[in-house]
């Protein structure tokens, strides 16, 4: 059944999906693969649309697999479909210039987190509604962590006190996400990292296991045992 999004949510959701996903092997882009006889995209966008706050999605396919991506995603839920960029933060800023006037909170969201939960996903927003102006989903990292040098040679071992792995949905007042990415220069692998360069704070609230980012073969196959136990 297709989802409903809500018309009077405040929440756009931009799904970067244009990577090709090469740690995972040869095969189709990442986004695509299949997870249990479905594309990991396609579980991403049936969790986020279930999400009560979400008022649009934006995903950013493969240029090649724009129309096959919109065909895929028309049973799932209202999406648009943009071509993405060669890198991740040109994926987004495409997803970004598509997102129509009203929702004033936007969450971007990697496809390859293929499980998140939708309590995932109104927990960002809502402490973005709550006043945040940059809110991202952290776990404690459990391994103890060294600095290495080229040799791999232990430097140091970092603090894992202070340490936090960074999931998504990383969630933004909409302007500053605009802004963020207005001014961005190098390339980096998250929102979040473009918001701290503009000196805004960054606050996390707590993340979820399921929000596991399926990138290696290990991954998926822990993501097909977690969906067969009801994920
Ligand atoms: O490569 P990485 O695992 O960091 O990719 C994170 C997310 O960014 C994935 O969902 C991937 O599809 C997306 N991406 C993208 N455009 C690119 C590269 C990656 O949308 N050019």
């Amino acid at each position: 059944m297709t989802a409903q999004l809500n018309p009077r949510g405040d929440v756009a959701v931009l799904v970067p999906a244009a990577g090709a996903g090469v740690r995972l092997g040869p095969g189709a882009p990442k986004a695509l693969r299949l997870l249990g006889g479905e594309p990991l995209l396609v579980h991403a966008v049936r969790r986020i649309a279930a999400a009560p706050s979400v008022h649009t999605v934006v995903v950013a396919a493969p240029a090649a697999d724009v129309e096959a991506v919109r065909a895929m995603l028309a049973p799932v839920a209202p999406v648009t479909v943009v071509p993405g960029g060669a890198e991740r933060q040109a994926s987004v800023a495409a997803a970004l210039a598509a997102v129509p006037a009203g929702p004033d909170i936007v969450l971007v969201h990697d496809a390859a987190r293929a499980l998140t939960p939708p309590e995932l996903v109104e927990s960002v927003a809502a402490a973005v509604r709550a006043g945040h102006d940059a809110v991202i989903p952290v776990l404690p990292v459990v391994d103890t962590v060294k600095e290495v040098d080229a040799g791999e040679r232990v430097l140091g071992t970092v603090d894992r006190a202070a340490l936090r792995a960074v999931q998504t949905p990383q969630g933004f007042r909409r302007s500053v996400l605009t802004a963020a990415h207005e001014a961005a220069g190098d390339a980096l692998t998250d929102d979040a990292g473009l918001v701290e360069k503009l000196g805004v704070p960054v606050d996390c609230v707590p993340g979820s296991e399921l929000a596991l980012k399926i990138t290696r073969p290990f991954d998926l196959a822990l993501a097909e045992h977690l969906l067969a136990s009801g994920a």
